[in-house]
């Protein structure tokens, strides 16, 4: 395929996983056909790149769903499937005083991307006074998204705050989760599984995994989302560096967004004071010298839990570490998970006894993390690696077609497409990539 018909092949993925009725994008057919937070930051970006005003109705659907406390759920159900679990009356949202009422979302959320979308939507579209009045329309909900996070979700006011879900993380299943597995002991829940009818099971979470996903939520609504009581009574409670940075990113881009805006000095000075404090607790806390690499910190356990993964190099995205030691961030980048045999970036350390190369989270590449870290490698300078992170991440499209994720071993490329087929965020970040 040349670059035109990849282009093509892009939009076409995204125009037909667009529901036109409701004005929002499914990640995938089938597989995911409701609205997903981070799915849809990235789907924005790639739709501002030839079609500004459905970059607009996505974010503005999006935040449709979100609460009246700020909180902005990881699914959004503008509409109604049987093809997923678990959808809307398990997840029960409307236990929440303050969950919107004429639409039923999750009561988890997800890496919060869309500030640093709306400052990437700005930066691509022509009509700069048009996406700004759009911007000024949108840029305070997410100012108060953040404000809840620090408000509800950093216990220790360190500036980082921590999830209390997997599937808040985004990368469900890594096996970054497993030792707080083995803490659990949930009940067998009854449930039919739809996922593995769409994807092959050995591509998938297990059941086990499964059991301990709902056991995390069944805490949650048992005490009707509030956060007070997850803090207290879930197993599961874990700074992420990748859920982090994102933050941190967002935030950096609010502050540029509100300073070309004008005015809104508080708020300004606010998000500069949870940067401050973010970033110092980040390089002091969620950094391991052993490894050369950033790890997450288990907040239930008070440890760090020390394996590298694909989400150890997001920092660069956001600007966090000093040059020293994203020196050492990249060394360790290109020998663990750029050595001969394998394209970047495997989401887990392929050198570890835990790395599964075709399951899910727990070692294949996928296409938002590879464009999160050739950001990141470019804020730096590290111009050759950048390069070649771009160059494989189109190679797997361009052989493949849009799937969600890829095995990062140079000798299985011709197989190498696992999961949902025409996935969205596949598409809009190859887009990116393209246009650049
Ligand atoms: N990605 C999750 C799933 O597989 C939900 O967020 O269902």
């Amino acid at each position: 395929m040349n670059k035109q018909e990849l282009i093509e092949g892009a939009k076409a993925v995204l125009n037909s996983n667009f529901n036109e009725d409701k004005g929002f994008t499914i990640p995938c057919e089938g597989l995911y056909p409701f609205q997903w937070h981070w799915d849809s930051g990235f789907i924005a970006i790639g739709f501002a790149h030839y079609d500004i005003e459905k970059a607009k109705c996505e974010i503005e659907s999006l935040l449709s769903g979100q609460w009246d406390n700020g909180f902005i759920p990881h699914i959004v159900f503008h509409n109604e499937s049987d093809t997923y679990f678990p959808g809307p009356d398990y997840h029960r949202s409307d236990l929440h005083p303050a969950s919107p009422k004429p639409v039923k979302t999750t009561g988890i959320t997800q890496p919060p991307v869309l500030g640093f979308v709306l400052k990437e939507i700005y930066d691509i579209a022509s009509n700069k006074q048009d996406i700004l009045k759009f911007i000024k329309r949108n840029i305070d909900k997410i100012y108060q998204n953040h404000t809840h996070f620090y408000t509800h979700r950093d216990p220790y006011n360190e500036g980082l705050v921590y999830i209390y879900h997997n599937w808040e993380s985004g990368t469900d299943n890594s096996p970054i989760w497993d030792e707080i597995w083995q803490t659990m002991n949930p009940p067998k829940y009854k449930y039919e599984r739809k996922d593995t009818t769409h994807v092959d099971a050995s591509q998938r979470p297990t059941n086990r995994e499964y059991d301990c996903y709902l056991h995390l939520l069944e805490i949650a609504k048992a005490h009707n989302y509030d956060e007070g009581k997850i803090a207290e009574l879930s197993p599961f409670l874990v700074q992420d560096p990748l859920f982090n940075a994102i933050l941190i990113k967002s935030n950096e881009a609010l502050i540029e967004l509100y300073q070309i805006i004008g005015g809104n000095n508080n708020k300004i000075e606010i998000l500069k004071s949870w940067q401050d404090k973010a970033k110092t607790r980040f390089e002091e806390k969620l950094f391991n010298e052993e490894l050369g690499s950033y790890v997450y910190y288990d907040l239930r356990n008070d440890k760090q839990i020390a394996y590298a993964t694909s989400s150890s190099f997001t920092p660069l995205f956001a600007g966090i570490p000093n040059k020293e030691r994203a020196n050492k961030l990249v060394d360790s980048l290109i020998q663990n998970f750029g050595s001969e045999d394998l394209f970047l970036c495997a989401s887990f350390d392929p050198k570890s006894e835990h790395y599964n190369p075709v399951k899910y989270w727990r070692g294949p590449v996928w296409i938002n993390l590879n464009w999160l870290i050739y950001r990141g490698l470019k804020r730096y300078g590290y111009l050759e690696i950048a390069k070649r992170l771009k160059q494989e991440t189109i190679n797997y499209i361009e052989l493949h077609g849009f799937y969600e994720y890829f095995d990062a071993r140079k000798d299985q490329f011709e197989n190498a497409a696992y999961g949902g087929k025409n996935f969205s965020w596949s598409a809009a970040l190859t887009l990116d990539l393209l246009n650049e």
